[in-house]
Parts: structure tokens; C-alpha cells; sequence
């Protein structure tokens, strides 16, 4: 072959690719009404545009896609119900006057073995009009409980995770219920308006975080036993379950997707200084990130049940044992 002819050959060949290619972005680019030669667009048009039913619930899917979403919102209509009651149960408010530390029955630490096992729904204890916190609670405001000064931390912070958001927009507003399942609102649109807020998530992390120190001292407290002048360490099953209260709660806020970004999301290499710390708490965090989900399903309940516990000791249902030391 001589030169001439290998020359026009890898012409062709370069011609041929830079047309084959152009075509590719004119059928990636091309509107539905030109002509498609090869088919390649309508089955891209055709993916987009399945039939579907339309309505609330309308799916053409046949299997029981409705159990998660029905179970969720029974779970979390069951968490918010039992937190809003637990929230107004120490409040000086009407209905509630007759009930808890209104009434002279606090039910918000188990006291009364020497210890001080404080319910994680009622910490920090802020009691209005009183020493330390509580000192700083306008007078107007002292018919709140402490629970509703900080109840707005944990429901921030899970009202706006991630998590949370896909399971309460399929629960509660059926947006979708589940994949390939009608929305009763319309296409979504994605967060705007009001749903902004839920921008706040990385400030709520920050707040979340600190209450882990919070909690953490808690802990500390319920290890501590006082009667009289006589004072002693201990561990009571109320100690433990606040014990497992904090590493769930630790193992749900330490791999929340804000705290993964602060910590190493935001850096592009982990060379730098401090760059091989920084990558171990990331890939730390990375882990607890994979199962995010059930480290926010089981955290939410234990928090729960923990106030519980501490609610069935102070009303006399239940004993707090005192297993270890105490006084
Ligand atoms: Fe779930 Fe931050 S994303 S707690």
C-alpha cells in the first residue's frame, strides 16, 4: 500500500470515529420529534416515560410494597405520641397539672436508690425558676417541663437527617410511598419552600454532638451514690441502660452524612497534616454510615425506653437494681 493510500485510509478512519461520535451527542441531544435512525432515543424516551398509575396508593406493582411504609409510620407515630406525652407530663399546664412533678411525683430520675439516674428525654434537667439552667427561663415560660427546652435538639437533628426525611416523606406524605408507587401531590419537585429548613441538618449535628457530652456525664452521675455523708460508685441496671443509650445514640450521630462531610468529606487527599488521623475517623465514620439507618431506628427506641425505664421506677412499677458497689 503506498503512503498516499495509508494516509486517506487513517483519514477515513478519523473521519468515521468523529462522525460516529457526533451522532452519540446528536442522540443524547436529540429532541423526540427528530428523526431517530438507529432507535437508540425512543428506548431512552420509553424508560422515561413508562405508563403508570395515577392517584394515591396507585402502583401497578404487585408485591406488598405498602408493609414498610405503613410499619414506619406506625413506629414513628408511636415514638412522637409517647415523647410528645412524656414532653407535657412535667409541665405545669393544665391538663397535666395533676399529673408528675406538678403534683409532688417527679418521674423524671430514679432518686431513690442513692443514685441518680436521669431520663435522657428530661437532660439536661433545665427546671424554670431554679438554680443553674433554669434560673436563665423567663417567668412566663415556667410552666414548660425541661423536656420541651430540649427536645427541639433530638427533633431537629432527626427530623432533618437524611434518613429520616426518606422514611417520614414515604410514611406520612406518601411522597412517593414507595418506588414506582403514585404520589397524591404531584410530581416531587425536591426541597424548597418551607422544606428548606431542612438545610439546618449540619447545625442540629453540631448541637447533636455536644449532647453526647451531656449524656455522657449522665452517665457518670448514675455511676455516683450518695446517702447522708456516706458516698460510693455503683453501677444499677439504670446505669446500663443509659450506658447503651449513649453508644447508640454516639453509633447514630457519629455516622451522620454531616459529620462524615466535616470530618473528611471536605478534604480532597488525607496526605496533609493531620491527614492520616483525619482519614481513620473518616473511614470510622464511613462504617457507621453504611448502616446509618438502623443505628437511627434502634437509638431512636432505646431513647425511648430509657425514659420509659426510668418512668416505671419512679411510679413504683419497676426497681431500679443496684448490681454493682452503691452505698
Ligand atoms: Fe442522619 Fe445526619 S444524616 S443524622
Amino acid at each position: 500500500m503506498s503512503t498516499k493510500s495509508k494516509w486517506s485510509r487513517r483519514k477515513s478512519i478519523g473521519e468515521a470515529c468523529r462522525e460516529l461520535s457526533l451522532g452519540l451527542l446528536d442522540i443524547i441531544k436529540c429532541p423526540r420529534s427528530r428523526p431517530d435512525p438507529i432507535g437508540v432515543d425512543n428506548r431512552m424516551v420509553d424508560a422515561k416515560e413508562l405508563p403508570m398509575a395515577r392517584g394515591l396508593g396507585k402502583t401497578d406493582r404487585i408485591d406488598s410494597w405498602w408493609t414498610s411504609p405503613l410499619a414506619m409510620a406506625a413506629y414513628l407515630g408511636i415514638m412522637v405520641v409517647y415523647a410528645t406525652w412524656r414532653g407535657f407530663m412535667e409541665a405545669d399546664f393544665w391538663i397535666f397539672s395533676d399529673f408528675g412533678a406538678s403534683s409532688g411525683t417527679q418521674t423524671m430520675a430514679i432518686e431513690d436508690k442513692n443514685s441518680h439516674v436521669l431520663s435522657p428525654l428530661y437532660s439536661p434537667l433545665i427546671i424554670p425558676g431554679k438554680d443553674g439552667l433554669g434560673s436563665w427561663v423567663p417567668e412566663f415560660l415556667w410552666w414548660m417541663s425541661p423536656a420541651m427546652f430540649i427536645l427541639i435538639v433530638p427533633a431537629g437533628f432527626r427530623g432533618t437527617c437524611y434518613y429520616y426525611r426518606k422514611a417520614y416523606y414515604r410514611s406520612f406524605f406518601a411522597s412517593p410511598a414507595a418506588c414506582a408507587v403514585s404520589t397524591p401531590f404531584g410530581d416531587y419537585n425536591g426541597e424548597r419552600k418551607l422544606f428548606l429548613f431542612q438545610n439546618l441538618h449540619r447545625y442540629f449535628m453540631y448541637l447533636a454532638v455536644a449532647y453526647l457530652f451531656v449524656l455522657s456525664y449522665d452517665v457518670y452521675m448514675a455511676t455516683q451514690f450518695h446517702s447522708g455523708n456516706d458516698a460510693g460508685i455503683g453501677i444499677s441496671v439504670g446505669t446500663l441502660v443509659l450506658v447503651l443509650n449513649v453508644i447508640l445514640l454516639g453509633g447514630y450521630t457519629l455516622g451522620c452524612h454531616s459529620f462524615r462531610h466535616l470530618i473528611g468529606g471536605i478534604r480532597n487527599r488525607f496526605h496533609n497534616g493531620g491527614g492520616k488521623l483525619a482519614e481513620k475517623c473518616w473511614t470510622a465514620c464511613s462504617g457507621l454510615n453504611k448502616n446509618h439507618n438502623k443505628w437511627a431506628i434502634y437509638s431512636l427506641f432505646w431513647v425511648m425506653f430509657s425514659d420509659f425505664y426510668v418512668y416505671m421506677c419512679t411510679s413504683g412499677v419497676w426497681s431500679d437494681l443496684v448490681l454493682i458497689g452503691g452505698v
